[in-house]
Formats: structure tokens, C-alpha cells, sequence
């Protein structure tokens, strides 16, 4: 096994199983460029506080820029001996330069460095992130747009309840994602700033500029507390967090899409190139990508469960528990930017099927709540128009009809107020219209909204 850099009061070799069992290079490699840039940023600093010559400097700088290089194009041999990515990123970088590399990690530890590799990387992620959600938002925005006047039933309990615009339904959407996105960018201010310089736990007896590594790296703060910096991850916490949530709403999306392609509602219908058949049944057209989508929410759900948990016990500062926030956190950031993205693109080849929608709006008496308001204009308190209407619908049901079917000698058994002018407000174009206050599904407020929504949007 290869020598280890810590090997100083070692007498035993590191038991076989125990590297394997302990080493996190596996799934820490992906932090390589982060861990390069921060030690660039920390070398630099080194030179500038006279801790290190400029000449030393830019030997470790062009020495990790060749590390760099070599991991790129594949020539790294990654090893458990070495443990993680810093590890190796350092004993590299010594086998490329000779002793100035052993200089690098003068006034740092693996517990800063790791921190600060793995807040770089969440704030990368989250602004993939968050163009991920507006790419999401406008395709749901331009889609919204096509089916502003498109009617459909508007469910509670999955009963038919309302006729709704299907714009109106797709921007509910852009607005749980847009809500999801404020609340990565209130996260990324907590995940952007710089432990660095909290070394081990209590910080370092060089004069070591953290501000100046803060601004080489694009922290907007540098760590208050040495022990705080080194062994909190709510950042990541956080972060994830607000990753589940949106992926409780994509979720839900996906349970929608699942049910309006099912031949049973034929609201819908996804592209080929987004669903597979079945090995045995010919006709089979399955909607994966959504069913996917709705599955992998149960993932990040899970990822926050294990950072809470992992993170609830621990003793300041930084203990090797925390070397377990790095599978679930780049699983919920790999989901979220695969999620994000497969919606994206699938939505714009969805096929609406406003028929059989606007079918499905005409059976269920969704205007029943038009039917009573209209009531109430003509003076009845609302709980009397209510218990007309049902009624109604009652005898409606009886005779297998519609509202709009039932005789105006029938509907006036019910109430002499209603008039001939009923049948405007029992039409589904009459009730939806009929909302065009903020907030509501009439098509002119929906083409509103998504224009506030395309505002908004293009400032955040
Ligand atoms: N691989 C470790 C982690 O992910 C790096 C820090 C290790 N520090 C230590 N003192 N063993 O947290």
C-alpha cells in the first residue's frame, strides 16, 4: 500500500478492509476541480501573507493546474490507500513538483478543505439548478399559453369540482417551482460562505487573509466560527431540503401526467420518445419518464432524512461521520438536475387532447357552483341557492343529464328566479370567464398571469 500522509505515528499498516471501508474517493472524486481551485486560492494566499515564496507559489499552481489536467484526460489512478479526493489531489501534486507540494497544506486541514470544497460545489449546483426550474418554468409558461382557452374538469377529492382553464392548471405549477426556487437562492446565501482558515477546528497560527481567499473563490462571507465552519452542514441541509420539496412537486406533476395519458382520462399524450411498451402486452404506451420522476422524489425525501439524522449526534467540530453528507447530497443534486431537465424537454412534445377535456369538464354538473352564485345575484342567501342547485342536480342525475339539459319549466320547480339567462352561466366558457379577478382561471387572467410569471422570471 502506498504511503499515507498522516503515516508519521503510524507503527501498523491501515488494515486492508478498514481503507476500503473508510475511503471516500469513490464518490468524492467528482469535487476534484473545487479541491484545485481552493488549494490555487489558498497557495496564493500562502504567498501573499509570506508564508510561502512567490516562486513556491507558482510552482504548486502550475502543479495542480497539471493534476487538473491529468484527471480530465483520464490519467489519475484513483486509489482507496489514498482515501479522498484531497489525498490524492496533494500526493499528486508532490510527485509532480518534489518537496514545495508538501508546503500546500501549511494553515489548513482536510476538515476546512473539505468544507469548502463541498460548499463550492452545492453553490455550482444550484445555479444548474435553478436555470434547470426556468427552463422548466417556461416550457410550463409556453405551454400554458397554447392552452389558455383549453377547458378542462378542475378536481377536489379527484371529483369533478369546476371547469378550469389548462393554463391555469400548468402555472399552479410554475408557481410551486418558482416558490422552490427562491428558496435554493435564500439557501445559496448560507451555502456561500468560506470555511477556509478554520484549518482543523481552531483555526491557524499563520497570518493567513481568509477575505482574500473568500474573494478568489466567490464566497460573499468568510466563517465567523472555526468549529461552526468545520463541522455544520446546513448549507447542505438546507439545500437538500428545498430539493425535496421540489421534487414533491414534480411529483405531483408526474402523478397528473400518469393519470390525464391513461385511456381512461385521454387528457394527454406524451411523445413516443419519452415512454416505453411492454415486453408482453402490445398496446402498452407507459409513461416512464413521469413515473420516474415520481419514484425519484422518494430518493431525495430519503437524502434529507439521512443528512438530518446523519448531522443530529455529533459533538463539535468535524467528526468522519460527516464524510456521509456527500452520497446523499450530490444524489439529490444529480436527481433534481435530471428531473428538471427530462420535464423540460418532454413537455413541448405533449399532446393535448382538448376534447376529450372539455367531454370530461361536461360531465360531473361542474357549473352546479355557477348555478348557486347565480342564485345569490338574484337574492337568495348562499345556503338556500346551494340547497336549490342541489336538488337539481339531484333530479339531473335521476334523468341521466346535464344541468344545462334540464328543462327551464324544471329548473324553475326549484326557484322561480332562475330565468331563461341560466343556460349563459351553466356553460363552461361562462363559468371560467366568469373568474377574472387575480388569481382566478378565466383565460384573460391566465395570459396575465403568465406574463407577470415571464417577468419575474427574467429578474430573479
Ligand atoms: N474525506 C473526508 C470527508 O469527506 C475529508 C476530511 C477528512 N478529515 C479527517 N480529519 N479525516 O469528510
Amino acid at each position: 500500500t502506498e504511503e499515507k500522509p498522516w503515516s508519521g505515528r503510524f507503527t501498523a499498516p491501515t488494515d486492508a478492509f478498514v481503507e476500503a471501508f473508510t475511503a471516500s474517493i469513490a464518490f468524492d472524486k467528482r469535487l476534484y476541480a473545487q479541491d484545485i481551485r481552493g488549494s490555487i486560492a489558498h497557495a496564493r494566499m500562502l504567498a501573499q501573507a509570506g508564508v510561502l515564496t512567490p516562486t513556491e507559489a507558482e510552482q504548486i499552481v502550475a502543479g495542480l493546474q497539471q493534476v487538473r489536467a491529468e484527471i480530465e484526460a483520464g490519467e489519475m489512478a484513483f486509489s482507496a490507500a489514498l482515501e479522498d479526493i484531497h489525498m490524492h489531489v496533494e500526493t499528486r501534486l508532490t510527485q509532480l513538483i518534489g518537496e514545495v507540494g508538501k508546503k500546500l497544506h501549511t494553515g489548513r486541514s482536510r476538515n476546512d478543505q473539505v468544507a469548502t470544497d463541498v460548499r463550492l460545489y452545492t453553490r455550482e449546483a444550484i445555479d444548474e439548478i435553478l436555470a434547470g426550474i426556468a427552463r422548466l418554468e417556461t416550457a410550463l409558461m409556453d405551454a400554458a399559453e397554447r392552452e389558455a382557452d383549453t377547458i378542462m374538469p378542475g378536481f377536489t377529492h379527484l371529483q369533478v369540482a369546476q371547469p378550469v382553464t389548462f393554463g391555469h392548471h400548468l402555472m399552479a405549477y410554475v408557481e410551486m417551482l418558482h416558490r422552490d426556487g427562491m428558496r435554493l437562492l435564500d439557501a445559496r446565501k448560507r451555502v456561500n460562505v468560506l470555511p477556509l482558515g478554520a484549518a482543523a477546528l481552531a483555526g491557524t497560527t499563520f497570518p493567513i487573509d481568509r477575505w482574500y481567499v473568500a474573494h478568489e473563490l466567490g464566497f460573499d462571507f468568510v466563517a465567523e466560527n472555526s468549529l461552526d465552519a468545520v463541522s455544520d452542514r446546513d448549507f447542505a441541509i438546507e439545500t437538500v431540503a428545498a430539493i425535496a420539496l421540489m421534487m414533491v412537486h414534480l411529483s405531483r406533476f408526474a402523478e397528473e401526467l400518469i393519470l390525464w395519458s391513461s385511456p381512461s382520462f385521454g387528457f394527454i399524450e406524451l411523445s413516443d420518445s419519452f415512454c416505453t411498451g411492454s415486453s408482453i402486452m402490445p398496446q402498452k404506451k407507459n409513461p416512464d419518464v413521469p413515473e420516474l420522476v415520481r419514484g425519484k422524489s422518494a430518493r431525495v425525501i430519503g437524502a434529507l432524512q439521512t443528512l438530518l439524522v446523519l448531522m443530529k449526534a455529533q459533538p463539535l467540530a468535524y467528526n468522519k461521520d460527516n464524510q456521509e453528507d456527500k452520497e446523499p447530497l450530490f444524489d439529490a443534486l444529480d436527481t433534481a438536475r435530471g428531473s428538471l431537465k427530462v420535464f423540460a424537454e418532454m413537455l413541448p412534445g405533449m399532446t393535448v387532447r382538448r376534447e376529450a377535456m372539455r367531454a370530461a369538464a361536461l360531465r360531473g354538473f361542474a357549473t352546479a357552483t355557477d348555478l348557486a352564485d347565480y342564485l345569490v345575484r338574484k337574492g337568495l342567501p348562499f345556503r338556500a341557492a346551494h340547497e336549490v342547485v342541489g336538488k337539481a342536480v339531484r333530479l339531473a342525475v335521476e334523468q341521466g343529464c346535464n344541468l344545462e339539459d334540464l328543462s327551464l319549466e324544471a329548473l324553475r320547480g326549484f326557484s322561480p328566479l332562475i330565468d331563461a339567462d341560466v343556460y349563459q352561466v351553466l356553460t363552461l366558457e361562462g363559468s371560467v370567464e366568469a373568474r377574472g379577478h387575480i388569481g382566478g382561471t378565466a383565460p384573460a387572467q391566465v395570459r396575465q398571469a403568465i406574463a407577470r410569471a415571464r417577468t419575474r422570471l427574467a429578474d430573479w
